[in-house]
């Protein structure tokens, strides 16, 4: 690809905010503490989770740069990105997360494979850009395709990372046709994040963003894009990011079996408080996140001070001083909402937060009947364990 380059090795890694958790740091994997993944709806640019599988690539002239776009259809063409800023710019806040947050808990039940992650991989950002579907039609596929006439059914995202796991090949995913052609679908090719030109960690200068869908399809550093009759058959897509029952190991496993994860569920974890935690005596903060995939509104966050036997309803909220109401047309439906109660606690207390979405999903209970060998999609009620201080009875 002319003006970008996947590196070989790490030596041009960009500089990070050093606040970061590093869980793996070649390839660069790292999430923001947990109070300050809280402390704005929009995560600022350095907060915000870093998921990468290789070296992040490096732009040596943006004005070479250009996305192909070719497979089955008429008139494939190469963009610039001043072509693709030519198109209507959208901005839309969607609530990015990677299939693998909360993938530590999971493996405290039973050993999972894949980098550890605590319960910030995600993050909510204003991501501006192109309408996929805008830029489809330029290459003659109409709004609300599900299929080109020589029988294009998906759309697949090619970057220009080196990945081992793609033996030294780019990471690349798909998404249907039909989702891409959708307006309401809101799927972006994206240059900004946060009103400022992306940068480097996040794709710069192009990525895709498919918004309520696991972060693993929003592909960085765009290289193509190829109308293909089937599904992506790269890693990420047929052998990763994909969920089995408990009862699967790695003997046994067919991979083939399974569909690649796309929509997330219904997720929430508590961020005032630590997983083991000691607080001061007096009313303490029950604050955190919760978010449903597939556009779908949280209905209804519930916190109990007693490990699940009872429960109290907790207020949410996305904006200040705008109530949140779930599939509002005032609400951001991609993003996420905060919760927030004050509670008293005994001594000692298991707080536990479940959240509901507007198709009345519920989270799961326990962790171990979602456990999965890749420790994909930790979405179990979230528990902490806290202690008031002695010093403060
Ligand atoms: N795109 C490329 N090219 N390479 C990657 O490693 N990681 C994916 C996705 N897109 C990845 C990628 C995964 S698994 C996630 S969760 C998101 O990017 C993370 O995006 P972020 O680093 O901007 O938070």
């Amino acid at each position: 690809m002319p003006g970008v380059i996947g590196p070989a090795d790490y030596s041009q890694e960009p500089p990070r905010n050093s606040c970061l958790k590093i869980n793996s740091k070649e390839p660069f994997n790292a999430e923001p503490p947990r109070s300050a993944l809280i402390s704005s709806y929009v995560t600022p640019v350095e907060l915000f989770y870093k998921r990468n599988h290789g070296p992040i690539p490096v732009v040596d002239d943006i004005e070479r740069y250009r996305v192909s776009i070719f497979g089955l259809i008429k008139n494939p063409k190469e963009l610039s990105m001043a072509d693709i800023r030519k198109l209507p710019k959208y901005n839309v806040t969607a609530t990015l997360q990677c299939a693998g947050n909360r993938r530590t808990a999971m493996s405290n039940v039973r050993k999972v494979k894949g980098v550890g992650w605590d319960v910030a991989a995600i993050g909510n950002a204003v991501w501006g850009g192109a309408r996929l579907a805008d830029v489809l039609e330029l290459v003659g596929i109409p709004k609300l395709a599900a299929t080109t006439p020589s029988g294009g059914k998906h759309v697949e995202f090619t970057s220009v990372d080196k990945c081992k796991e793609e033996n030294g090949g780019p990471y690349k995913a798909s998404i249907p046709l039909k989702q891409a052609t959708s307006p309401e679908a809101d799927v972006l090719l994206a240059y900004e994040m946060n009103g400022e030109p992306l940068n480097r960690d996040h794709g710069y200068p192009l990525r895709g963003i498919v918004p309520g869908v696991i972060g693993a399809r929003s592909v960085k550093w765009l290289d193509s894009i190829n109308i293909s009759a089937e599904e992506c058959q790269g890693f990420f897509m047929q052998r990763d990011y994909k969920m089995f029952p408990p009862s699967v190991n790695w003997e046994n496993i067919n991979w083939a079996s399974r569909r690649p994860l796309m929509d997330f569920p219904v997720q929430c974890a508590i961020c005032s408080l630590e997983d083991v935690d000691v607080v001061k005596k007096g009313k303490i903060t029950v604050a955190g996140y919760a978010v449903a995939g597939g556009g779908r509104g949280i209905e209804r966050v519930d916190v109990s001070i007693d490990g699940g036997k009872t429960w109290l309803e907790v207020a949410r909220c996305q904006k200040p001083d705008v109530p949140y109401v779930a599939d509002d047309i005032c609400s951001d439906k991609w993003a996420w909402v905060f919760f927030k109660a004050e509670v008293d606690i005994p001594r000692k207390a298991e707080i536990v937060a479940k959240a509901v979405d507007v198709a009345a999903n519920v989270q799961p209970e326990d962790v171990a009947v979602i456990w999965n060998l890749r420790g994909v999609l930790n979405t179990s009620w979230h528990r902490v364990k806290v202690r008031v201080s002695h010093s403060n009875l």
